[in-house]
């Protein structure tokens, strides 16, 4: 006789297959993606003159790399895309290219940080270096940084001064920039790791001052918030790298969202992820179309200046990567998930992926327009944070925690 269920067997099995496939070739299209970012490194390291020679960008007519030197605010990026193309890949030729490249960054942290830049240079190279192989030598280098960084902490403002040279330079007694949020992450990660409880204080005193003062009503970020350094007051909020001082410059608010992220992840404290929510809606509400921001989201209209920057929508494409895992809200955790991926999808198009161009991962970033640099180019730190959303976005196919 024949089975009555068998035709709503069949239908489930079809469902459950078609999901399974729709998965496997979402894993695909990521290997493809990473593999593509394997093929443009290996042109760029024939082209590098030397392992102490770190790339930091091409502008938009360029096709060969502007190197920068140990110490620069950007030279542990180039280090942190060799340890995650090991990561992806496994292979040791990436380990020991990666080990090289971030040895020549061992003398900084010997120094006396200069800025907050210290955090991106050391926890790009060697926190992941850390992270994938255990190596005490990267442990080390990282609880001097931390320490360094520290000395930068007024406890009357309760933030971290991020740039010293702009005290005088631009009569900013105490300035705190927004990017200065990723640079809590090292401190974060030192105080779990012997480097004492101070460094965790200083990073929920640096968050929460940041939270209060430094976003507007519409919580649309400043870049630079001034502090007087007696009373600890907050002066003023302007912009550095943006198009105003009431403008939000999109690296700006990337930074903020990503930083506010790993702030939930470091301390459980739900204030953290419920303003990186918040501060992540107020971002997603302008985007065009294809979810690639103008550098600042009053620069659309202004036909000499209306330049995408991919660097922006790589950082809050992995920053949304790990949102969506920590949001409560099922609806909404799957809409930063969903929007993480188009945005990743975009970033992978034709459009905004350099291929046989030049060596590097993307296209289409600004830097510094109002020091016309980078403007409309290929940056190094674009290219390290999209490799990041791809091994993220991978992992999470694969269902294992985002990092
Ligand atoms: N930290 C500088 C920038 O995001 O351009």
């Amino acid at each position: 006789m024949k089975n009555p269920y068998l035709p709503l067997f069949i239908f489930i099995l079809s469902i459950v297959t078609g999901c399974f496939r729709e998965n496997e070739k979402a894993l695909l299209i990521q290997d493809k993606e990473i593999k593509y970012c394997t093929l443009q490194a290996g042109v760029t390291l024939k082209d590098q003159p030397a392992a102490d020679s770190l790339p930091h960008a091409m502008e938009r007519t360029d096709t060969l790399w502007q190197y920068t030197h140990p110490g620069s605010w950007t030279s542990g990026f180039w280090p942190g895309i060799l340890w995650y193309l090991y990561e992806a890949t496994g292979d040791p030729q990436w380990e020991t290219h990666a080990r090289h490249s971030s040895e020549t960054l061992l003398p900084v942290t010997r120094k006396k940080a200069h800025s907050h830049d210290i955090g991106f240079i050391t926890m790009c190279s060697f926190g992941n270096g850390y992270r994938l192989t255990g190596d005490p030598i990267y442990r080390e280098a990282l609880l001097r940084a931390a320490h360094s960084l520290k000395a930068l902490y007024n406890p009357v403002v309760g933030t971290i001064l991020s740039w010293p040279g702009m005290v005088a330079a631009e009569g900013w007694p105490h300035n705190t920039i927004i990017d200065n949020m990723m640079n809590l992450e090292l401190l974060c990660w030192a105080s779990k790791n012997g480097g004492g409880e101070k460094l965790y204080e200083i990073a929920v005193s640096h968050a929460d001052r940041t939270m209060k003062y430094r976003f507007r009503e519409d919580l649309t970020s400043y870049h630079v918030t001034v502090y007087d350094t007696i009373t600890g007051d907050f002066i003023q909020g302007v912009t550095h790298h943006g198009l105003y001082d009431h403008s939000m410059w999109a690296r700006g608010q990337a930074w903020a969202i990503y930083g506010y992220t790993f702030m939930y992840r470091e301390t459980g404290e739900e204030r953290y992820l419920d303003f990186a929510s918040r501060i992540t809606d107020t971002y997603l509400r302008e985007l065009p179309q294809d979810l690639i921001p103008y550098w600042d989201f009053m620069a659309g209209s202004l036909p000499d200046k209306a330049f995408r920057d991919a660097s922006a929508a790589a950082i809050t494409t992995s920053a949304l990567l790990e949102l969506s895992t920590y949001v409560k809200d099922q609806e909404r955790s799957s809409l930063y998930r969903k929007r993480a991926e188009q945005m990743l999808s975009s970033l992978s198009s034709g459009a905004y992926q350099a291929r046989s161009e030049k060596s590097a991962f993307l296209l289409h970033s600004v830097g510094h327009m109002p020091k016309e640099r980078e403007v409309d180019g290929s940056i190094i730190y674009a290219d390290y944070y999209y490799l990041e959303a791809l091994i993220r976005l991978k992992r999470l196919q694969e269902g294992k925690p985002v990092i």
